[in-house]
């Protein structure tokens, strides 16, 4: 996180503490007496006003500050037009930004949508003229680090140093889910980056050893994202979200500030698009899917996203560097495919990251159903659907149940599933790889910090295999 840069004016650095404070402390209280009824949306926009007429020029903020602040106007800009919108849905749909206009920065009273552009050209990351993924989850949740064993793989920062996550309402539920992306975007990007190389390279330059052990990072990392999933809904010590809470209160904020942007929600979560392209997701229909979330992309993001979607794919670079196809694959006779497996352990290697793949994405699936499409059905069932700023019968980028289920299938028929004809412990044991078990909770949490050998996290293949080969 970077320093306060002392050139700043005194005043300029004490009214954004007091801002800071008002949000973090203040709003979340009075966005719940909103939800609850006991505030209308015009007191809180009043609030809200009073407490942005302190902020210093948006040209008084160095480039640390500037990203702060669109963390934190994002949360009112959000905040006050979903009250609106709630109030008045069909003004909300002819002009989704009209409530903002009330809003002003500073002593010279600077409309909000200027200064947040403003901001976001001090800021120097090109982020959308809203909040988005990057603000509301990356920068505002504290910083996090993915290990294995002792050697730390990747640190995601935060632009703030207090620890604490900034939200709507002051129900704990919308801490958690942040925590949860984060923590999932910072144990994927461990993922990435570790098997980086062998995307961009190949293995020719590298030892088994050191083959073996990215492939085995990569998909301990993976194993600990689906378990974040499979227990998100059972909460911790600090409580749980609510299916209510989250159809009908956190995911409402993710409202439209002009009619053709793009709130923030999962799909920009780059580093799953990222492994879904180096995975070679086989769906004509991802590079749309991708294009539709560039605009709430930050524009280092969607470069990123841009240069990989024209590279071949981890896969494609296995199965080069080894002479085949997947054709070859599905037409080669067991003892063909299990001598290719032996003479090239990368291709199993790789099969089992698929393979884990695929089951991560299934666990975020379950969680796509059990908070948003099953509830929504079983409300519509019981005639108790209500209209929603934010509809609830798509999600956020509009995608649909059976969209999402296209895109799990696909992970499922990844272009290696010929080697599926056998048990992963056999395809482990023909490749001399480590099966990745299933992790605790515990076991997934402790990915975040500096621990013993992460060895005991998987099973050797051979110990597994049964010997057949
Ligand atoms: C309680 C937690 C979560 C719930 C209820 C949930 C729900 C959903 C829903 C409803 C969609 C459709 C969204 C749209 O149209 O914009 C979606 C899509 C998506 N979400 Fe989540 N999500 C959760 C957590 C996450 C996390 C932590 C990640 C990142 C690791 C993530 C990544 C994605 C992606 C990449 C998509 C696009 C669909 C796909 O590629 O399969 N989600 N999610």
């Amino acid at each position: 996180m970077g320093q306060v840069v002392s050139e700043q004016p005194y005043s300029a650095l004490r009214s954004r503490d007091i801002f800071s404070a008002w949000v973090i402390d203040s709003l979340p209280t009075f966005g719940s007496s909103v939800v609850d009824g006991s505030l209308t949306a015009s007191a809180f926009a009043g609030l809200a006003n009073q407490a942005l007429a302190d902020l210093p020029f948006a040209d008084d903020n160095d480039p640390d500050a500037a990203r702060r602040l669109i963390v934190e106007l994002g949360i009112i800009g959000s905040s006050v037009a979903c009250y609106s919108h709630r109030e008045n849905l069909a003004l909300a749909r002819r002009d989704p930004g009209h409530s903002l206009e009330a809003l002003r920065v500073g002593a010279t009273r600077t409309p909000f949508r200027a200064y947040f552009s403003d901001l976001i050209g001090r800021s120097g990351t090109g982020h959308p003229n809203r909040d988005a993924y990057a603000s509301l989850i990356r920068w505002n949740a504290p910083e996090m680090s993915a290990y294995r064993g002792v050697s730390r793989l990747c640190t995601v920062p935060s632009v703030f140093d207090d620890g604490r996550i900034r939200t709507y309402t002051a129900e704990i539920g919308e801490t958690l889910i942040i925590e949860l992306f984060k923590r999932c975007e910072t144990l994927e990007l461990a993922a990435n980056e570790v098997l980086q190389p062998i995307w961009a390279g190949g293995t020719s330059t590298m030892g088994r050893d050191e083959l073996a052990e990215r492939f085995a990072t990569a998909r301990l990392m993976l194993a600990g994202v689906r378990r974040l999933f499979l227990n998100f809904h059972l909460g911790d010590e600090r409580g749980a979200l609510s299916v209510d809470h989250f159809v009908d209160v956190f995911r409402q904020y993710a409202i439209h500030w002009d009619h053709d942007d793009v709130p923030p929600s999962g799909p920009q979560d780059i580093q799953f698009i990222l492994r879904d392209l180096m995975t070679d997701i086989q769906l004509p229909s991802f590079k749309r899917h991708v294009e539709r979330i560039h605009a709430g992309l930050l524009a280092e993001e969607r470069q990123v996203v841009t240069d990989a979607a024209v590279r071949p794919s981890l896969p494609r670079v296995l199965l080069d560097e080894a002479g085949l196809s997947t054709v070859d694959l599905a037409t080669m006779s067991d003892s063909e495919l299990a001598s290719a497996l032996r003479r090239c352990p990368a291709l199993g290697e790789c099969y089992l990251y698929l393979e884990l793949n695929a089951r991560l994405s299934a666990a975020h699936l379950m969680v796509a159903k059990k908070y948003l499409y099953k509830p929504n059905r079983q409300r519509d069932a019981a005639g108790a659907a209500v209209p929603a700023p934010v509809p609830n019968d798509k999600g956020i980028t509009e995608l649909t149940e059976s969209a999402l289920d296209v895109l799990n299938r696909a992970r499922r028929d990844h272009v290696m599933t010929a080697i599926g004809r056998w048990r992963t412990a056999e395809v482990a044991a023909l490749c001399g790889a480590t099966v990745q078990r299933d992790l605790s909770m515990d076991e997934a949490l402790a990915l975040f910090a500096p621990g013993e050998s992460s060895s005991s996290l998987s099973t050797s293949s051979l110990a597994s295999s049964g010997g057949t080969w």
